[in-house]
């Protein structure tokens, strides 16, 4: 595994390199095989770097033909509920790239349990990749100030006990809304492409934490056996050395 950290001044610089880094990964993977395959992350953080995606000059450099979208975690809300990432990540940037439908795999959060859930969502990963290991082209993630990424918790039980599942259901989350869904970390580490998306101060002390070690900090557990990059902002970066 190859981890690179990029520092950037601000939030619009972190959206601006993550966007930059989707188009350049895009084309390579379209290069090579044909379609590009990422899953996107939820809150707040790459609603700017989505944004970008659907405004020349970088929409018009992506073939969006050949794109395939899946997320990293989901809130257990339906996918009309403001705070479902699903529902983000249409108002930020599917509902503007022209993207086939059938290319879009959102979480079922409606109808079924979240154990049901969980697990037609490792059936849609398996279709999509075959009997080949799931491995995206790019996983984006973010980090909450308590080291959480995806839907993956500090003590939780896919963390301190990694499900040989692909995803798995949250329950009694510490980020509302408290059910869940994730993939886990059999799937982040199958990654061709992980990369880390962090700003704010918030956050420098659980970039600090991972950076020195701290294991007990889901990110820091992400360690794909391909290409990590933490893309950070210097607020975020602040207590590095
Ligand atoms: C979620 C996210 C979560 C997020 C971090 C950072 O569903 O909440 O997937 O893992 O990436 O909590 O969130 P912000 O970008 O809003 O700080």
């Amino acid at each position: 595994m190859s981890a690179a950290k990029t520092v950037v001044k601000d939030g619009e610089a972190l959206a601006q390199t993550a966007a930059e880094r989707f188009v350049n990964l895009a084309q390579d993977a379209i290069k090579d095989n044909g379609r590009f395959s990422v899953a996107l992350s939820g809150g707040s953080t790459p609603q700017r770097l989505h944004k970008l995606l659907t405004q020349a000059p970088l929409k018009d450099k992506v073939e969006w033909s050949k794109v395939h979208i899946f997320f990293g975690d989901e809130r257990f809300l339906p996918p009309d509920d403001p705070d479902s990432n699903y529902y983000m990540a249409q108002e930020t940037l599917l509902e503007n790239v022209p993207i086939p439908d059938e290319q879009v795999h959102p979480f079922i959060t409606e109808g079924i349990s979240p154990e049901t859930a969980a697990e037609h969502y490792a059936q849609d990963i398996k279709t999509f990749f075959g009997d080949a290991t799931p491995s995206f082209d790019l996983i984006f993630l973010g980090i909450g100030p308590d080291g959480h990424t995806a839907s993956l918790f500090p003590g939780f039980p896919q963390v301190t006990n990694p499900p040989d599942t692909l995803v798995a259901p949250v329950f009694d989350a510490p980020k509302v809304p408290p059910t869940r869904l994730t993939l886990t970390l059999k799937v982040l580490n199958a990654a061709k492409n992980v990369l880390f998306l962090v700003g704010g101060n918030s956050k420098a002390e659980a970039v600090a934490k991972i950076f020195n070690g701290d294991a007990s900090l889901p990110a820091a557990l992400v360690q794909p056996e391909d290409r990590l990059e933490w893309l950070l902002d210097e607020a975020a970066a602040k207590n590095l050395s």
